[in-house]
């Protein structure tokens, strides 16, 4: 019972913290959009999506890939964004609508207990959230619960730490920071948790879900310097902001400090590029 209570709480602070920081995440949307367009075409392929299909986007944030879904979808489809901030929730519902897209619908929801009566969806989609879920086995339930019999599913996580330094970087230096010992990287919630490999199968399988497959991809994160890669993980970077929460204004800047500086390992003559390998997952129900 007192653990049910603490992951309670837990979320509750996730929750806030993205609140927070709804307006830097979408804010950089351009950023993000250009970092994942590779990956989320896949997504959005491998989960089967197509003109006419009914599909979930569990975790949609501001609704970047919402509206790829729309567009791919078409006039006859629908798309149901949902997340449990309500601010995101509501950027992703003025993005829809400054598009012109009536089949994109909008609903504040954990993932890890969805509404009854929506669906039964084609597909289902939840891009870079579903390692943040407390526990991610109810996530892929729900998912599997509001999908059609035979419907798509496809997830985007962070593969493993040492295939993503930038990521590993920021959660080390934060963790110093905060004065708070390393803590396991696969442990639930955090950035990295569904890296460890073979675990995102597995949960997957125990969820219900058919013809399991994983798929690794480079993402390398190309911008002009590690200031700018900096600037976006300080503004909309919820989890990392989350860690270093504890510490006054003089302490947070010396941590974020101290990543920029770290994070210089990763220029190049080209500018800064920041190696992240993702891992798609798709499946049936
Ligand atoms: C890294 S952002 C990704 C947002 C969006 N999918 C994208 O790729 O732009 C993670 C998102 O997960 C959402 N999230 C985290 N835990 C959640 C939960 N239990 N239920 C619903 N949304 C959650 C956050 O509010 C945030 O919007």
């Amino acid at each position: 019972m007192s653990q049910h209570l603490d992951l309670n709480a837990g979320k509750t602070t996730a929750r806030d913290q993205w609140e927070r920081a709804a307006a830097g995440w979408d804010r950089h949307t351009p950023v993000i959009r250009e970092w994942l367009r590779t990956a989320t075409d896949s997504m959005l392929g491998m989960a089967g999506i197509s003109p006419g299909s009914h599909v979930i986007d569990v975790a949609a944030g501001a609704g970047d890939q919402t509206l790829d879904i729309a567009r791919r979808i078409g006039a006859e489809g629908s798309v149901l964004a949902t997340d449990f901030s309500p601010t995101l929730v509501s950027l992703s519902r003025q993005r829809a609508d400054a598009a012109g897209m009536t089949q994109v619908k909008t609903l504040v929801a954990d993932g890890e207990h969805l509404p009854d009566g929506i669906g039964p969806f084609d597909a289902a989609v939840c891009r870079l959230g579903l390692m943040l879920f407390t526990d991610p086995l109810q996530g892929l339930r729900e998912m599997h619960r509001v999908l059609r019999p035979g419907g798509g599913i496809c997830t985007l996580v962070f593969s493993r730490p040492e295939k993503n330094p930038c990521v590993a970087t920021l959660l080390r230096t934060a963790f110093e920071h905060a004065g708070l010992p390393p803590r396991d990287p696969f442990q639930p919630g955090g950035l990295l948790s569904l890296g460890r490999p073979g675990l995102i199968d597995q949960l997957f399988e125990q969820a219900g879900f058919k013809q399991v497959a994983t798929t690794a991809i480079e993402a390398p994160f190309r911008l002009p310097s590690a200031r700018h890669y900096l600037d976006f993980v300080r503004a909309s970077a919820s989890p990392i902001q989350q860690i270093l929460s504890r510490l006054d204004a003089a302490a947070q800047e010396r941590a974020w400090r101290d990543m920029e500086a770290r994070l210089r390992a990763f220029d190049t003559a080209e500018g800064w590029a920041g190696p992240n390998e993702l891992l798609l997952t798709a499946a049936r129900r």
